[in-house]
C-alpha cells in the first residue's frame, strides 16, 4: 500500500508544505517572510498574517510539484509545537480543514523531533544511508540549542540545552548590533570567510553538564564593541570580518565541545547536526574534523533541510502514520513543548 503524507510547517516565519510518498520526498515548498527584515526579528502578528496569505498557494504548489492529487493524500501531518502560537494556529487550522474535507487522518508532529528526523528524508535518486539508533543530534536554531539522544524515531531525550539564548539568537543579536540585518547568521557566516577567527577572544561559557549558555558571549561581544567604538567610531566597519569570524568561532567551539563530551560519556559515535545554524560553514567543517579525529560517523543535512521546512514534518508524520499514531480534531497547538 502506498502511503502519501502531506506535511505542513508554520511554527515561526516560514510557511512550508511538502509531500512524502513511502519515505521519499516528492516536493518541499517554502515561502519565507521578508516582512520581518525591517524589524530586525520575527514579529509574531505579522508572521501569522503572512502564513494566512501563503498557506493555500504553498500547499497547492507542493501537491502540484509532487504530481499528487488530493484524493491520493493518506494523511495530513502538521507542526503542533513548539513555536509562535498565532503561527501554529494557522497551520493546525488549515490541516484540520483539509483533513476533514479529504476524509483522512491528521498526524501531529513535534517540531524539534522533526528536525532530528530530517536525516531520514530520502530524495529521489540519491544514495542514502540514514543514521542508526541510537545517535546524538545537535539541534541549533534561532530558538533552540540542544543535544538530543535519539533512541528511536518516537523516543528522544534532551540531554543538554541552552539555559538562556540559543546559538542562532547569538548570531542574530550580535549581527544586529553590527547593523548587518536579519537574520544575521547567514551574513556573519559570509563575512567570517574573510576574517581571522582568533582576532578577538570572546568569552566561552562555563556551564555544567551538556547545557549551553550564549548570553555571556553576547555580552562580551557587546562590551568589546562598546569599548572599541569609544576610541574608533568606525571600528565595526573596519573590523567586521574579524568580528564575525571570531564570534562564529566562539559559537562553533562552544557547540562542539559539549557535543564531544556527550559522545565520549555515552559512547555514541553516530553524531548528527540539525536546525538553521547547521547551515553554518564553520560548524559543518568542525563536524567533519571532529568526525575524523574522534571516529564519528557524521550526518550533516542538505542545506534545504537545515532551516524550517515541511519535508521534515512529513517525514515525522510518515513514521507516525506507519504506527497508526493519529491525533483528533480537537488538537490544539503548544507554544512550548520539549520532546
Ligand atoms: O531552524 P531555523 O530556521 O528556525 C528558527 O529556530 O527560527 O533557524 C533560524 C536560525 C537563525 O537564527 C539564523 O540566523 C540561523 O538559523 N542561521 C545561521 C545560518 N543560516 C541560518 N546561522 C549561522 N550560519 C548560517 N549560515
Amino acid at each position: 500500500m502506498t502511503v502519501t503524507i502531506l506535511g505542513i510547517e508554520s511554527s515561526c516565519d516560514d510557511t512550508s508544505a511538502a509531500v512524502i510518498r513511502d519515505g521519499t520526498l516528492l516536493s518541499n515548498i517554502i515561502a519565507s517572510q521578508a516582512v520581518h527584515e525591517a524589524y530586525g526579528g520575527v514579529v509574531p502578528e505579522l508572521a501569522s498574517r503572512a502564513h494566512q496569505q501563503n498557506i493555500v498557494p504553498v500547499v497547492s504548489e507542493a501537491l502540484r510539484q509532487a504530481g499528487v492529487g488530493r484524493a491520493e493524500v493518506s494523511a495530513v501531518a502538521f507542526t503542533r509545537g513548539p513555536g509562535l502560537m498565532g503561527s501554529l494556529l494557522v497551520g493546525i487550522s488549515f490541516a484540520k480543514g483539509l483533513a476533514a474535507a479529504l476524509g483522512v487522518p491528521m498526524v501531529d508532529v513535534n517540531h524539534l523531533s522533526a528536525h532530528v528526523l530530517a536525516h531520514f528524508i530520502r530524495r529521489p535518486g540519491e544514495a542514502f544511508v540514514p543514521p542508526a539508533f541510537p545517535f546524538l543530534c545537535l539541534l541549533a536554531s534561532g530558538g533552540n540549542s540542544q543535544i538530543i539522544c535519539a533512541y528511536a524515531y518516537d523516543r528522544m531525550e534532551v540531554i543538554g540545552q541552552t539555559i538562556d539564548d540559543a546559538a542562532g539568537e547569538a548570531f542574530d543579536k550580535c549581527a544586529k548590533v553590527m547593523g548587518l540585518g536579519y537574520p544575521g547568521g547567514p551574513v556573519v557566516n559570509k563575512l567570517a570567510a574573510q576574517g581571522n577567527p582568533r582576532a578577538f577572544a570572546f568569552s566561552r561559557p562555563q556551564v555544567p553538564g551538556y547545557d549551553y549558555s550564549f548570553s555571556g558571549l553576547k555580552t562580551s561581544f557587546l562590551y568589546t564593541l562598546r569599548d572599541c567604538l569609544k576610541t574608533d567610531p568606525s571600528f565595526v566597519e573596519h573590523h567586521k570580518a574579524d568580528l564575525c569570524a571570531s564570534l562564529q568561532q566562539a559559537i562553533v567551539d562552544t557547540l562542539m565541545a559539549k557535543l564531544a563530551a556527550a559522545s565520549k560519556d555515552l559512547g555514541i559515535r553516530q553524531v548528527a547536526v540539525a536546525g538553521g545554524v547547521s547551515a553554518n560553514t564553520a560548524l559543518r567543517e568542525a563536524f567533519r574534523s571532529y568526525g575524523e579525529r574522534l571516529g564519528w560517523t557524521i550526518y550533516i543535512p542538505p542545506l534545504a533541510f537545515t532551516t524550517d521546512n515541511a519535508a521534515m514534518v512529513a517525514m515525522a508524520g510518515y513514521f507516525h502514520y506507519l504506527d497508526g499514531r493519529f491525533c483528533s480534531m480537537d488538537a490544539t497547538p503548544f507554544a512550548r513543548v520539549t520532546m
